[in-house]
């Protein structure tokens, strides 16, 4: 058995934060943050708890789906800004959605974590142990980035996406994952004044990672699974920079097009990005089933790694 996504969600809370809006807050504004990164705008959580953002986006990508509570086996959620340490986010998911028959783990690989959550999903449906899998990445960065940091504060938004995985007889599903904890300090949380932990990044050697890495993962996959890079209908890759994608599309040698973005009202939203990005890709009829496609993700850890699915 293969893991096939049957579903997709996402939720964005509504309030937007503009880079007009960080310009009154730290030294910025909307030129230089363009043209870095991409990005025009963030969506930032104001009640609104990471379980009820991976909640709502969870039972969007049930209903489509169009399965029953009882049969999701495990919830997975992926992310570096869980609410509390205890209980994990995953079984107060579980408990929102009254999905009594799953069990429930969180996961952290930062903006990696839908990538490595849903390798986990594939592995335990291979297994024969699950069958149906609701798969999450969820993040209220807002709550962990300095607002006083204009090299970090700028970059993140809060959001969650989420698919239902169903072990099937048929499709593809491949993956290539990598970590090195040796460069794991060049994005980091650490503890400041008042025992506050927030993101602490060094921009230009996490940009040198991603521009390295992520095509070599990519080559990597295509070669391992003696596929072409024209069979592959879209790239999906982590919304972190809009840079960084452009540079991935010229390493490969492929256009610009095939590599759909939405970070420009988003921002980096970390374990949430590719399902969101999923989602709206789904909704918009882009996706027909049989097409191929590559999912990438990169970040904290570090963590990269790439997984070629048959929609
Ligand atoms: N507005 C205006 N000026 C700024 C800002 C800002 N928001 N932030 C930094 N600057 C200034 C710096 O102080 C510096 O000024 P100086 O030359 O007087 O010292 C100048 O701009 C250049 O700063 P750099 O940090 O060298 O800028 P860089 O071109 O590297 O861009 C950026 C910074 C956008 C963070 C870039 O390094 C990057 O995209 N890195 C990738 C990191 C990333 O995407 N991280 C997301 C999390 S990790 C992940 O998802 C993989």
């Amino acid at each position: 058995m293969i893991t096939k996504i049957i579903g997709t969600g996402s939720y964005l809370p509504s309030k937007r934060v503009t880079n007009e809006d960080l310009s009154k807050i730290v030294d910025t504004n909307d030129e230089w943050i363009v043209s870095r990164t991409g990005i025009k705008e963030r969506r930032v959580v104001e009640q609104e708890s990471v379980i009820e953002l991976a909640t709502k986006a969870g039972r969007q990508a049930i209903e489509q789906a169009g399965i029953s509570l009882e049969e999701i086996d495990l919830i997975l959620v992926a992310t570096m800004s869980s609410d509390f340490a205890l209980p994990n986010v995953a079984s107060s998911v579980q408990a929102c959605l009254k999905a009594v028959n799953a069990i429930a783990i969180d996961m952290n690989t930062a903006c990696s974590g839908f990538i490595f959550a849903l390798s986990v999903a594939d592995s335990y449906i291979r297994a024969g142990i699950y069958r149906t899998v609701l798969i999450i990445g969820a993040e209220t960065l807002s709550r962990i980035v300095d607002w006083n940091d204009r090299g970090t504060c700028i970059l993140f938004g809060d959001g969650a996406g989420a698919v239902i995985a169903k072990a099937s007889s048929q499709g593809r599903f491949e993956q290539v994952l990598y970590t090195d904890g040796s460069s794991g300090n060049c994005l980091a949380m650490k503890k400041e004044e008042k025992n506050h932990s927030f993101i602490t990044m060094n921009g230009q050697k996490v940009f040198r990672f991603a521009v390295k890495k992520v095509p070599e993962v990519i080559e990597e996959l295509l070669q391992q699974t003696k596929t072409k890079k024209e069979q592959i209908k879209y790239f999906l890759l982590h919304q972190a920079n809009k840079r960084i994608i452009h540079a991935v599309s010229e390493k490969l040698s492929v256009p610009i097009e095939r590599f759909p973005m939405n970070l420009q009202w988003y921002g980096n939203t970390s374990a949430a990005s590719i399902p969101i990005l999923l989602d709206e890709m789904n909704r918009k009829n882009l996706l027909e089933r049989g097409d191929s496609i590559i999912l990438s993700g990169f970040g904290g850890g570090l963590t990269w790694g790439s997984i070629l699915l048959q929609w």
